[in-house]
Parts: structure tokens; C-alpha cells; sequence
């Protein structure tokens, strides 16, 4: 099972996930509550959150990553938690 390691508020939390977890439906049902979100559709952005390592495995920014964040900020490795699914470790970040 994928590790998910999330940096927020000063904490870090960190727990295994299901392989091909949505880290969003996981907040919403309670099972890792600390991932911050909102619509859960890709629209919000308080999701966003910064890939510090694993990135390398994941998808592509799909067209609602591309339009909401833009380039610049998915050139610093800026992601919608909401828009991913976990196949691999990986380490996030949520700024306030
Ligand atoms: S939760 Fe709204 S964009 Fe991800």
C-alpha cells in the first residue's frame, strides 16, 4: 500500500493508503481527515497542494489542474489533491 506522508499546520501526518486512493474521498469519509478540501471536483483549489516527492509517479495535470493552477504553479510542483490518485509514496504539502 502507498504511503502518504502530508505536511499541515506544522504537523506531519502520515499513514498507508488503498492502492489507487483518492486522498480527497479519504478526508471526506474520515479515514485521513487531516487532507484539506472543498468540492472535491477539481473547482476550489483548497485542496492544492505542493508534490515534494513521489511526483514523479503520477499522472499528468488533467485540463482542471491546468486551468485552475496554471503553469507556473505546476512548474513548482503544485497539484489538486482532489484530481489524484495514489499508486505510489508520496509526500504533500498544504500551506495556509
Ligand atoms: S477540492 Fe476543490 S479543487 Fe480539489
Amino acid at each position: 500500500m502507498p504511503k502518504v506522508r502530508l505536511h499541515r499546520n506544522g504537523q506531519i501526518y502520515e499513514q498507508e493508503v488503498p492502492e489507487n486512493s483518492n486522498l480527497v474521498v479519504l478526508a471526506g469519509t474520515k479515514k485521513f481527515p487531516q487532507i484539506r478540501y472543498g468540492c472535491g471536483m477539481g473547482r476550489c483549489t483548497r485542496c492544492v497542494s505542493r508534490v515534494l516527492a513521489g511526483g514523479e509517479h503520477l499522472p499528468e495535470p488533467n485540463w482542471k489542474e491546468v486551468k485552475r493552477l496554471g503553469e507556473e504553479k505546476l512548474k513548482n510542483g503544485y497539484r489538486l489533491t482532489c484530481q489524484l490518485w495514489i499508486t505510489h509514496d508520496i509526500e504533500l504539502l498544504q500551506e495556509n
